[in-house]
């Protein structure tokens, strides 16, 4: 009585909730969509039909599939109203920034936002799978001085986001490393930016709110951020041959390691080498065996130190860039997927609510008064 109570920083290792959504599993390293390896799913599927089961927990039929298309590309075309207010954040800005900005003027817009129903939450949930995408490709056009590229309907979401941004149809390889990609980003239980969606949907709050939140928790670093902070670590180490020496040093000056490591997984992120295979291919495709070596060099070199494996943002930071996509629009790519898992998590937690408000222990000063 009276002593401190036991406090898991961070919340490791405490159980908040059960889902249904997504399966983590550090022991067997696993993860599984509603049941489904993600490496079948992102072997086989585009992430429109990842969306399907994340949102409904069953993969869609032909004919829903063809009816989740329809209604994706019908809302592809970037609106007027949040392309009036992205040209109005200045390019200095962070991509995420953009981003977020832009998914509150979607809310605003959406006359349906403070429709709690379920439909309404698809509905939401649907529009901006379809326009974040739009954001994203048009922010890295005008930070570039280019026009905007209108989308093609002939085109899934990956290939289209792909046009949109480049304004060519990429090759065959290109689209499917990117299509992976999306598929393996999608979800992944209660990591940050999940919970911070979870924590506002708790309040009642709208699912547009709640996905604000979300890309602001998955900015940091720590988190979403590491697939940029990957790209700036291998332009600050340059070239294979320096990278034992760059970390030897780092290490000794307690820097973080972006891309290695993980809250959960302690023996390797489970969605690693499928990433890193189509990251092969990549290196393959455009004849950049350099940035292979670089990535094979500073794994070596952790391993010889430390037993901290890569995660996700690891290769798919480096697999972004080849793509030809700017370093700062690396993690408004995980928006683009992520958004899957965070909505899937909103209604989830709806249909189950209960506010979450935990404790604190109070450790400041003792009771005083004005004088
Ligand atoms: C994602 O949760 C999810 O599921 C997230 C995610 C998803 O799909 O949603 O998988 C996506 O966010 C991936 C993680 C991206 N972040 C990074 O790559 C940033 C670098 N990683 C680390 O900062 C760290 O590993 C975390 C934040 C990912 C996890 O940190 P924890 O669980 O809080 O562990 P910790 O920081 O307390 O580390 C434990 C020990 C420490 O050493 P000691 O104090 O015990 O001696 O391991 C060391 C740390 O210093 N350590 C690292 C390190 N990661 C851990 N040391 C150097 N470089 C690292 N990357």
């Amino acid at each position: 009585p009276g002593g401190t109570p036991e406090i898991r920083k961070g919340l490791a290792g405490v159980v908040v909730d059960t889902t249904a959504i997504s399966k983590v599993d550090p022991a067997s390293n696993s993860l599984l969509y509603r049941g489904y390896p993600v490496q079948e799913l992102a072997a086989r599927c585009g992430l429109e039909e990842v969306a399907h089961l994340l949102w409904h927990g069953e993969l869609p039929t032909p004919g829903e599939l063809d009816d989740l298309r329809e209604r994706e590309r019908s809302h592809r075309a970037l609106s007027p109203a949040v392309r009036a207010v992205v040209d109005a954040i200045p390019t200095t800005a962070h991509p995420m920034d953009v981003v977020r900005t832009a998914v509150s003027v979607m809310g605003a817009h959406d006359p349906a936002a403070e429709d709690p129903s379920r439909e309404a939450t698809l509905d939401a949930s649907l529009r901006m799978l379809a326009q974040i995408p739009a954001v994203v490709a048009y922010d890295q056009r005008r930070r570039r001085g280019q026009d905007l590229v209108e989308p093609r309907e002939d085109l899934d979401l990956a290939a289209n986001l792909l046009w949109t941004t480049f304004g060519e149809e990429p090759a065959e390889v290109v689209q499917d490393a990117f299509r992976t990609s999306l598929v393996l980003y999608a979800e992944h239980s209660f990591n940050a930016s999940t919970f911070t969606a979870r924590v506002v949907t708790s309040t009642l709050a709208d699912v547009y709110s709640a996905v604000v939140a979300a890309i602001g928790a998955l900015k940091g670093p720590l988190h979403g951020g590491a697939n940029e902070a990957v790209m700036r670590l291998f332009d600050e180490i340059g070239d294979a041959s320096r990278a034992d020496a760059w970390l030897e040093r780092a290490l000794a000056e307690k820097r973080t390691i972006m891309g290695f490591g993980h809250r959960v997984y302690k023996n390797g992120d489970s969605r690693v080498p499928t990433m890193k295979a189509a990251l092969d291919r990549l290196v393959d495709h455009y004849g950049r065996h350099d940035l292979l070596a670089l990535y094979d060099a500073l794994e070596q070199a952790m391993a010889a130190r430390k037993p901290i494996r890569p995660n996700l943002d690891y290769p798919s930071g480096p697999a972004y860039h080849l793509m030809g996509f700017d370093t700062a629009t690396f993690t408004p790519l995980f928006v683009v997927a992520r958004v899957t898992g965070w909505t899937a998590h909103v209604m989830e937690q709806r249909a189950a609510n209960a506010l979450i408000r935990p404790l604190s222990h109070y450790d400041g000063p003792g009771e005083r008064h004005l004088a």
